[in-house]
């Protein structure tokens, strides 16, 4: 085990023992000027945020972190960064355990939810992206009970200090890979590890519940659906799999 963990070169480390979110520590941060690889850390956090205004259960023995990243790109390119961390999870399990990706940002093993992604970006009043916070939860030591997604959770094992360090190593590498050749190959890959085309599944939107066959994800990296009442093109939701 290494301590304290170490990070690519040129990335800073912030390490706490306790915080709300770290992506809230990370976002105060980067408004003060921290530069891009700035990653937040902290052993727990009493308000740990999931998306859509979800808890985040975050006691001693998972991993929560944020990075701040400085892309320098159209808002409306910001979310790619998303998918750009849900394949730097992903490179964190080790082979042999099959890894799938669910959209938006979700990365399961064996079908279980191992970690959750929540980006937030600020933007400038130029229309462009000023920093997003990458806030990444990953379980490591223990799997909480996630009753909202309709899965079981799992954890990967090892430790926390090896799992950030593993983590923002695949994070700098993908954080390159995009810069230099864009998102198509994120989302090529992206889709390679996702559930197969034509799964059936059920999408939150809100209070309405859509049906449908998964049919991919766009440009733009919105999903895809086939329902009944033909194609869909969504932005926000909430992906499930098929209650039974
Ligand atoms: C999800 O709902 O799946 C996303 C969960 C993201 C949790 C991480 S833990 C580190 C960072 N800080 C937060 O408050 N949330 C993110």
């Amino acid at each position: 085990m290494t301590y304290p963990p170490v990070l690519p070169d040129g990335w800073t480390l912030v390490a706490l023992q306790s915080v709300g979110s770290t992506n809230d520590e990370a976002a105060r941060l980067a408004a003060a000027g921290a530069a891009e690889g700035t990653v937040v850390w902290a052993r727990e956090q009493t308000a740990g945020r999931g998306r859509r205004g979800r808890h985040w259960a975050s006691p001693v023995g998972n991993l929560y972190t944020s990075a701040i990243v400085r892309p320098d790109c159209p808002a409306a390119r910001a979310a790619e960064l998303g998918f750009v961390a849900a394949l730097a999870v992903a490179d964190m399990v080790p082979a042999g355990r099959p890894v799938r990706l669910k959209w938006p940002n979700d990365v399961l093993v064996e079908g279980a939810k191992v970690a959750g992604i929540l980006p937030e970006s600020s933007i400038g009043a130029d229309g462009q992206a000023e920093h997003v916070i990458l806030g990444i939860g990953v379980n490591v030591g223990f799997a909480p009970e996630l009753p909202e997604m309709r899965y079981p959770g799992a954890c990967l094992g090892g430790t926390v200090e090896i799992a950030l360090e593993t983590l923002a190593a695949a994070l700098a590498q993908r954080l390159a890979r995009w810069r230099r050749d864009g998102f198509e190959p994120v989302r090529a890959e992206w889709l390679a590890k996702a559930g197969p085309l034509g799964l059936e599944v059920d999408v939150k939107l809100g209070e309405e519940l859509v049906r449908g066959r998964f049919a991919g994800m766009d440009r733009e990296g919105a999903l895809l659906l086939d329902t009944a009442a033909g194609p869909r093109r969504i932005v926000a939701g909430e992906l499930l799999a098929r209650a039974a």
